[in-house]
């Protein structure tokens, strides 16, 4: 059996407690968490406390922590403004590294951690765990085996009506680069390149607002997360895209946090090829939370009729592995095996590229092109 991989964790917030530790905390055969960093102390000692080994260390400063020549990976899990200088310092300092969505805040900085990738030869992952859902995996299966046809229209759906986070500082523009376009709409944008495989795009127009987030006080909000704050609210409550690709397939991106509409949808998307199409639906269980196997519909056409079949997506048992874990076995199998990554950085570097076309669409009035 392989020896077992000393992981650092950077950033012990929400997605640290919500998702890796938990993933990491369920594959203690594999994996050893021997480090601990954040700002606030506190949570990087409750963090060591709760799934460390024992003698833990916990640092607030990361560039300490990466001065640990036996930590072999880090999962870097802070505000976006910090993805880039941690990765590539993590990679230069000799470890994979496992980094949360959005990549970064710009292509510029998503380009310096995928040649400090190369540069290193270590790993770089970027945390798009919705393409291991059931739905998005059984999609992707569809369309690499030709099901769909050629896929030339997509759309992205990462609309809220009322979900404006209130924790952390995901309202901050130094701290996290945007808003729901950077934050949710990279998920849906992922997906769709993904499960096209196209990664060539041509030209981007943008529209981005920000309404609702400066003008609405709390007690006029109806945030189901909690009032948030106009008055530090920096970055947009909606943006919108389309994205043209070199071979002319068309993506439509929609994003927000706050939308006066009734047709919200997040995290899924829409593709339609020539032979069929594929909706990615919304199921929710029964206390009105997310599930992670949300409905599959394909639209084709079957005896000379209009047809909607339903692929059973359902996780199988209840203990069969869901989206985190798969993200983490899958990371720790590249570490161990050499096995591929899901997610590849250059992958990501794309979804960058094309957000920020968007918000530069927006600034400039105009459609943005890509040179290559
Ligand atoms: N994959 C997903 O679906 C998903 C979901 C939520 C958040 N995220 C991403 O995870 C990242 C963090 O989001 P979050 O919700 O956990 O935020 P958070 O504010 O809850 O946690 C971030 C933590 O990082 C710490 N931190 C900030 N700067 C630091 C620094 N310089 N050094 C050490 N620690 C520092 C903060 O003190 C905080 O504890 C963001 O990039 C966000 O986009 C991904």
């Amino acid at each position: 059996m392989a020896a077992k991989v000393k992981i650092g964790i950077i950033g012990c917030g929400g997605i640290a407690n919500t998702k890796h530790l938990l993933a990491l905390g369920r594959q203690t055969d594999r994996v050893e968490l021997t480090a601990f960093c954040d700002l606030i102390p506190e949570r990087a000692q409750k963090a060591a406390e709760q799934y460390g080994v024992p003698g833990a260390k916990v640092y607030t400063d990361y560039k300490e922590l990466l001065k640990d020549s036996s930590i072999e990976a880090v999962h870097v899990l802070t505000p976006n403004r910090w993805h880039r200088e941690m990765t590539v310092n993590a990679l230069e300092a000799g470890k994979h590294v496992m980094c949360e969505k959005p990549m970064a805040i710009n292509p510029a900085e998503a380009m310096d951690m995928v040649n400090a990738a190369k540069r290193t030869g270590k790993l770089l992952a970027i945390g798009y765990q919705y393409r291991q859902r059931n739905d998005a995996l059984t999609l992707k299966r569809m369309a690499d085996a030709g099901d769909l046809g050629d896929i030339y229209y997509a759309r992205g759906h990462a609309v809220r009506f009322r979900g404006v986070p209130t924790w952390g500082v995901f309202t901050n523009k130094l701290e996290q680069g945007g808003g729901p376009l950077i934050d949710i709409g990279t998920h849906s944008l992922d997906l769709a390149l993904w499960v096209m495989n196209n990664y060539k795009p041509s030209m981007v127009l943008g529209s981005v607002f920000n309404y609702l987030g400066t003008s609405l006080k709390p007690g006029e909000q109806g945030n189901r997360m909690g009032a948030w704050d106009p008055d530090t609210y920096e970055v947009e409550d909606s943006a919108f895209g389309m994205v043209k690709m070199a071979n002319g397939a068309t993506i439509y991106l929609e994003a927000a946090w706050a939308l006066n509409m009734a047709d919200c949808r997040e995290g899924i998307i829409t593709v339609c090829g020539t032979r069929s199409g594929a909706t990615m639906e919304i199921a929710q269980n029964g206390d009105g939370g997310w599930r992670t196997d949300k409905q599959l519909v394909i639209s084709s056409v079957v005896a000379d009729t209009p047809a909607e079949t339903r692929p059973s997506v359902a996780t199988p048992r209840p203990d069969a592995m869901g989206p985190h874990d798969r993200e983490c076995a899958n990371w720790l199998d590249a570490i161990q095996t050499g096995s591929p990554l899901l997610v590849q950085p250059e992958q990501a570097y794309t979804v960058t590229r094309i957000l920020d076309g968007i918000y530069q669409s927006n600034r400039d009035g105009k459609a943005v092109t890509f040179a290559e």
